[in-house]
Protein backbone atom coordinates (compact mmCIF):
# COMPACT_ATOMS: atom_id res chain seq x y z
CA UNK A 1 0.00 0.00 0.00
CA UNK A 2 1.01 3.35 -0.59
CA UNK A 3 1.98 5.55 2.09
CA UNK A 4 2.84 8.56 0.45
CA UNK A 5 1.06 12.00 1.50
CA UNK A 6 -2.25 12.60 -0.85
CA UNK A 7 -0.61 14.78 -4.36
CA UNK A 8 -2.18 18.31 -4.36
CA UNK A 9 -2.03 21.11 -6.40
CA UNK A 10 0.82 22.22 -4.88
CA UNK A 11 2.93 19.31 -4.92
CA UNK A 12 2.40 18.77 -8.75
CA UNK A 13 3.90 22.76 -8.87
CA UNK A 14 6.70 21.90 -6.91
CA UNK A 15 7.20 18.53 -8.54
CA UNK A 16 7.99 21.28 -12.17
CA UNK A 17 9.92 23.43 -10.11
CA UNK A 18 12.48 20.96 -8.71
CA UNK A 19 12.46 18.68 -11.82
CA UNK A 20 10.70 16.25 -11.08
CA UNK A 21 8.69 14.25 -14.12
CA UNK A 22 4.81 13.72 -13.22
CA UNK A 23 3.44 10.50 -13.93
CA UNK A 24 0.16 10.09 -15.36
CA UNK A 25 -1.97 7.74 -16.71
CA UNK A 26 -5.80 6.93 -17.53
CA UNK A 27 -7.95 5.22 -15.21
CA UNK A 28 -11.41 4.59 -15.20
CA UNK A 29 -12.31 2.13 -12.59
CA UNK A 30 -11.66 1.42 -8.68
CA UNK A 31 -9.39 -1.75 -9.19
CA UNK A 32 -6.82 -0.18 -11.52
CA UNK A 33 -6.89 3.22 -9.47
CA UNK A 34 -6.06 1.26 -6.50
CA UNK A 35 -3.37 -0.67 -8.37
CA UNK A 36 -1.98 2.76 -10.22
CA UNK A 37 -2.24 4.74 -6.93
CA UNK A 38 0.24 1.93 -5.11
CA UNK A 39 2.58 2.00 -8.28
CA UNK A 40 3.34 5.75 -7.69
CA UNK A 41 1.39 7.28 -10.29
CA UNK A 42 1.25 10.84 -9.54
CA UNK A 43 -2.29 11.54 -11.19
CA UNK A 44 -5.17 9.64 -12.74
CA UNK A 45 -7.19 10.96 -16.00
CA UNK A 46 -10.38 10.12 -15.81
CA UNK A 47 -10.33 10.46 -19.43
CA UNK A 48 -13.59 10.65 -22.27
CA UNK A 49 -10.89 8.45 -24.06
CA UNK A 50 -13.14 5.89 -22.14
CA UNK A 51 -16.00 6.29 -24.98
CA UNK A 52 -13.52 4.03 -26.85
CA UNK A 53 -11.46 2.27 -24.38
CA UNK A 54 -14.64 0.75 -22.29
CA UNK A 55 -17.85 1.50 -25.14
CA UNK A 56 -16.19 0.83 -27.85
CA UNK A 57 -17.08 3.79 -29.76
CA UNK A 58 -14.63 4.83 -32.97
CA UNK A 59 -14.36 8.32 -30.74
CA UNK A 60 -14.69 10.21 -27.90
CA UNK A 61 -17.86 12.16 -29.00
CA UNK A 62 -20.57 9.79 -27.38
CA UNK A 63 -19.36 10.42 -23.72
CA UNK A 64 -21.98 11.85 -21.38
CA UNK A 65 -21.14 14.04 -18.37
CA UNK A 66 -23.69 11.06 -16.43
CA UNK A 67 -20.36 8.33 -17.86
CA UNK A 68 -17.61 10.82 -17.07
CA UNK A 69 -19.11 11.26 -13.24
CA UNK A 70 -19.68 7.33 -13.19
CA UNK A 71 -16.30 6.48 -13.92
CA UNK A 72 -14.70 9.61 -11.76
CA UNK A 73 -16.73 8.18 -9.16
CA UNK A 74 -15.29 4.40 -9.40
CA UNK A 75 -12.01 5.89 -9.79
CA UNK A 76 -12.11 7.67 -6.57
CA UNK A 77 -13.36 4.69 -4.27
CA UNK A 78 -10.51 3.08 -5.23
CA UNK A 79 -7.76 5.65 -5.53
CA UNK A 80 -6.10 7.21 -2.09
CA UNK A 81 -2.99 9.77 -2.29
CA UNK A 82 -3.38 9.92 -6.43
CA UNK A 83 -4.67 13.96 -8.07
CA UNK A 84 -7.60 13.08 -10.07
CA UNK A 85 -8.66 14.86 -13.20
CA UNK A 86 -12.05 14.46 -14.83
CA UNK A 87 -12.31 15.64 -18.94
CA UNK A 88 -15.62 17.45 -19.18
CA UNK A 89 -16.60 15.56 -22.74
CA UNK A 90 -18.02 16.62 -25.71
CA UNK A 91 -20.57 19.08 -25.53
CA UNK A 92 -20.17 20.01 -22.00
CA UNK A 93 -18.63 23.11 -22.29
CA UNK A 94 -19.01 24.56 -25.47
CA UNK A 95 -22.13 26.30 -24.92
CA UNK A 96 -21.38 29.01 -21.89
CA UNK A 97 -19.80 28.74 -19.21
CA UNK A 98 -23.19 28.14 -17.17
CA UNK A 99 -23.36 25.24 -18.59
CA UNK A 100 -19.26 24.15 -17.91
CA UNK A 101 -19.75 25.16 -14.77
CA UNK A 102 -22.85 23.04 -13.72
CA UNK A 103 -20.96 19.97 -15.66
CA UNK A 104 -17.80 21.01 -13.91
CA UNK A 105 -19.58 21.20 -10.49
CA UNK A 106 -21.00 17.46 -11.15
CA UNK A 107 -17.49 16.45 -11.81
CA UNK A 108 -16.48 17.25 -8.49
CA UNK A 109 -19.11 16.20 -6.79
CA UNK A 110 -18.25 13.04 -8.07
CA UNK A 111 -14.79 13.51 -6.11
CA UNK A 112 -12.27 14.87 -9.10
CA UNK A 113 -9.87 17.64 -7.80
CA UNK A 114 -9.42 19.00 -11.37
CA UNK A 115 -11.56 19.28 -14.49
CA UNK A 116 -10.00 18.96 -18.38
CA UNK A 117 -11.25 20.57 -21.29
CA UNK A 118 -9.62 20.59 -24.83
CA UNK A 119 -9.14 23.66 -26.84
CA UNK A 120 -7.44 26.94 -27.65
CA UNK A 121 -8.06 30.11 -26.72
CA UNK A 122 -11.70 30.40 -26.79
CA UNK A 123 -11.69 27.86 -23.73
CA UNK A 124 -10.10 31.03 -21.78
CA UNK A 125 -13.23 32.32 -20.60
CA UNK A 126 -14.47 29.29 -19.45
CA UNK A 127 -11.39 28.30 -17.90
CA UNK A 128 -11.27 31.76 -15.95
CA UNK A 129 -15.05 31.33 -14.89
CA UNK A 130 -14.68 27.52 -13.17
CA UNK A 131 -10.71 28.74 -11.54
CA UNK A 132 -12.42 31.82 -9.95
CA UNK A 133 -15.00 29.34 -8.77
CA UNK A 134 -12.26 27.48 -6.88
CA UNK A 135 -12.33 24.64 -9.68
CA UNK A 136 -9.06 23.83 -11.20
CA UNK A 137 -8.25 23.26 -14.34
CA UNK A 138 -6.25 21.00 -16.94
CA UNK A 139 -6.30 23.00 -20.43
CA UNK A 140 -5.25 20.60 -23.16
CA UNK A 141 -3.81 21.66 -26.65
CA UNK A 142 -2.03 20.02 -30.20
CA UNK A 143 -4.45 17.12 -31.11
CA UNK A 144 -7.38 17.73 -28.95
CA UNK A 145 -9.29 14.20 -29.87
CA UNK A 146 -12.97 15.81 -29.70
CA UNK A 147 -11.87 17.70 -32.85
CA UNK A 148 -10.97 14.43 -34.72
CA UNK A 149 -13.77 15.47 -37.28
CA UNK A 150 -11.82 18.48 -37.91
CA UNK A 151 -8.31 17.91 -37.11
CA UNK A 152 -8.14 14.10 -38.35
CA UNK A 153 -5.37 12.18 -36.54
CA UNK A 154 -2.63 14.59 -37.24
CA UNK A 155 0.51 16.28 -35.76
CA UNK A 156 -0.21 19.61 -34.39
CA UNK A 157 2.38 22.97 -35.07
CA UNK A 158 4.79 21.21 -36.79
CA UNK A 159 5.46 24.57 -38.65
CA UNK A 160 6.60 27.54 -37.37
CA UNK A 161 3.19 29.73 -37.84
CA UNK A 162 1.15 27.06 -36.23
CA UNK A 163 3.90 26.57 -32.84
CA UNK A 164 3.00 30.42 -32.76
CA UNK A 165 -0.43 29.94 -32.20
CA UNK A 166 -0.07 26.84 -29.88
CA UNK A 167 2.40 29.45 -27.98
CA UNK A 168 -0.23 32.00 -28.39
CA UNK A 169 -3.03 29.91 -26.82
CA UNK A 170 -0.55 27.69 -23.96
CA UNK A 171 -0.14 31.55 -22.32
CA UNK A 172 -3.75 32.65 -22.45
CA UNK A 173 -4.52 29.47 -20.72
CA UNK A 174 -2.35 30.05 -18.17
CA UNK A 175 -3.27 33.72 -17.58
CA UNK A 176 -6.62 32.48 -17.43
CA UNK A 177 -5.83 30.40 -14.80
CA UNK A 178 -5.51 26.58 -16.02
CA UNK A 179 -3.06 24.62 -13.82
CA UNK A 180 -1.97 21.75 -15.80
CA UNK A 181 -1.48 21.81 -19.96
CA UNK A 182 -1.45 18.62 -21.66
CA UNK A 183 0.03 18.82 -25.16
CA UNK A 184 -0.78 15.79 -27.48
CA UNK A 185 1.20 14.59 -30.30
CA UNK A 186 3.22 17.63 -31.04
CA UNK A 187 6.62 18.18 -32.41
CA UNK A 188 9.15 17.58 -29.28
CA UNK A 189 11.20 20.64 -30.10
CA UNK A 190 7.95 23.05 -29.58
CA UNK A 191 6.72 21.02 -26.80
CA UNK A 192 10.15 21.51 -24.74
CA UNK A 193 9.81 25.17 -25.93
CA UNK A 194 6.70 25.69 -24.47
CA UNK A 195 7.50 24.12 -21.52
CA UNK A 196 10.36 26.51 -20.46
CA UNK A 197 8.09 29.47 -21.24
CA UNK A 198 5.20 28.79 -18.92
CA UNK A 199 4.78 28.54 -15.60
CA UNK A 200 2.31 25.68 -15.69
CA UNK A 201 3.53 22.30 -15.54
CA UNK A 202 2.87 20.47 -19.27
CA UNK A 203 1.75 16.36 -19.28
CA UNK A 204 2.56 15.24 -22.92
CA UNK A 205 1.69 12.48 -24.73
CA UNK A 206 3.02 12.52 -28.52
CA UNK A 207 5.00 15.49 -27.12
CA UNK A 208 8.47 14.30 -26.47
CA UNK A 209 10.29 14.06 -23.26
CA UNK A 210 10.93 17.69 -22.39
CA UNK A 211 7.76 18.18 -21.28
CA UNK A 212 7.34 18.43 -17.28
CA UNK A 213 5.32 14.73 -17.30
CA UNK A 214 3.80 12.59 -19.45
CA UNK A 215 0.34 10.74 -19.88
CA UNK A 216 -0.36 7.75 -21.87
CA UNK A 217 -3.73 5.85 -22.26
CA UNK A 218 -3.85 2.88 -19.67
CA UNK A 219 -5.24 0.19 -22.26
CA UNK A 220 -2.49 1.18 -24.53
CA UNK A 221 0.53 1.06 -22.02
CA UNK A 222 -0.51 -2.64 -21.33
CA UNK A 223 -0.73 -3.77 -24.67
CA UNK A 224 -4.37 -4.35 -24.36
CA UNK A 225 -5.55 -1.95 -27.44
CA UNK A 226 -5.51 -3.77 -30.49
CA UNK A 227 -4.45 -2.49 -34.09
CA UNK A 228 -1.04 -0.71 -34.67
CA UNK A 229 -0.45 1.67 -31.37
CA UNK A 230 0.42 5.51 -32.06
CA UNK A 231 4.35 6.30 -32.75
CA UNK A 232 4.39 7.61 -28.95
CA UNK A 233 2.86 4.40 -27.35
CA UNK A 234 5.47 2.06 -25.59
CA UNK A 235 3.92 -1.46 -24.34
CA UNK A 236 5.04 -1.73 -21.25
CA UNK A 237 4.30 -4.99 -20.72
CA UNK A 238 6.86 -6.06 -23.15
CA UNK A 239 8.96 -8.39 -20.60
CA UNK A 240 7.09 -7.35 -17.56
CA UNK A 241 5.92 -10.12 -14.90
CA UNK A 242 2.82 -8.49 -13.97
CA UNK A 243 0.58 -5.25 -14.70
CA UNK A 244 2.07 -4.01 -11.48
CA UNK A 245 5.48 -4.23 -12.46
CA UNK A 246 4.61 -2.91 -16.10
CA UNK A 247 3.14 -0.04 -14.32
CA UNK A 248 6.06 0.66 -11.97
CA UNK A 249 8.19 0.55 -14.70
CA UNK A 250 6.25 3.34 -16.37
CA UNK A 251 6.83 5.42 -13.53
CA UNK A 252 10.34 4.84 -13.19
CA UNK A 253 10.83 5.50 -16.60
CA UNK A 254 9.13 8.79 -16.90
CA UNK A 255 10.79 10.09 -13.78
CA UNK A 256 14.19 8.86 -14.93
CA UNK A 257 13.37 10.32 -18.42
CA UNK A 258 13.87 6.90 -20.18
CA UNK A 259 10.59 7.60 -21.60
CA UNK A 260 9.66 9.07 -23.58
CA UNK A 261 12.64 8.21 -26.12
CA UNK A 262 12.41 11.45 -28.91
CA UNK A 263 13.78 9.26 -31.24
CA UNK A 264 11.56 6.29 -30.73
CA UNK A 265 8.17 7.74 -29.27
CA UNK A 266 8.50 11.55 -30.58
CA UNK A 267 7.50 13.80 -33.85
O1 LIG B 1 -9.11 11.12 -22.76
C1 LIG B 1 -7.90 10.90 -22.65
O2 LIG B 1 -7.45 9.79 -22.42
C2 LIG B 1 -7.00 12.03 -22.84
C3 LIG B 1 -5.56 11.71 -23.02
C4 LIG B 1 -5.33 11.28 -24.41
C5 LIG B 1 -4.68 12.85 -22.65
O3 LIG B 1 -7.42 13.15 -22.90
Amino acid sequence: MSSRKPVTLHRLREMRANGEKIAVLTCYDAAFARLLDDAGIDALLVGDSLGMVLQGHPSTLGVSVNDMAYHTACVVRGNRTAWVIADMPFGSYQESTEVALRHAVQLLQAGAHMVKLEGGGWTAPIVRSLVERGIPVCAHLGFTPQSVNALGYRVQGRDEAAAGVLREHAEELAAAGASLLVLEMVPAGVARDLTQQLSIPTIGIGAGAGCSGQVLVLHDMLGVTRGDPFRFVRNFMDGSASIELAVRQYVTDVKSGRFPDDKIHGF
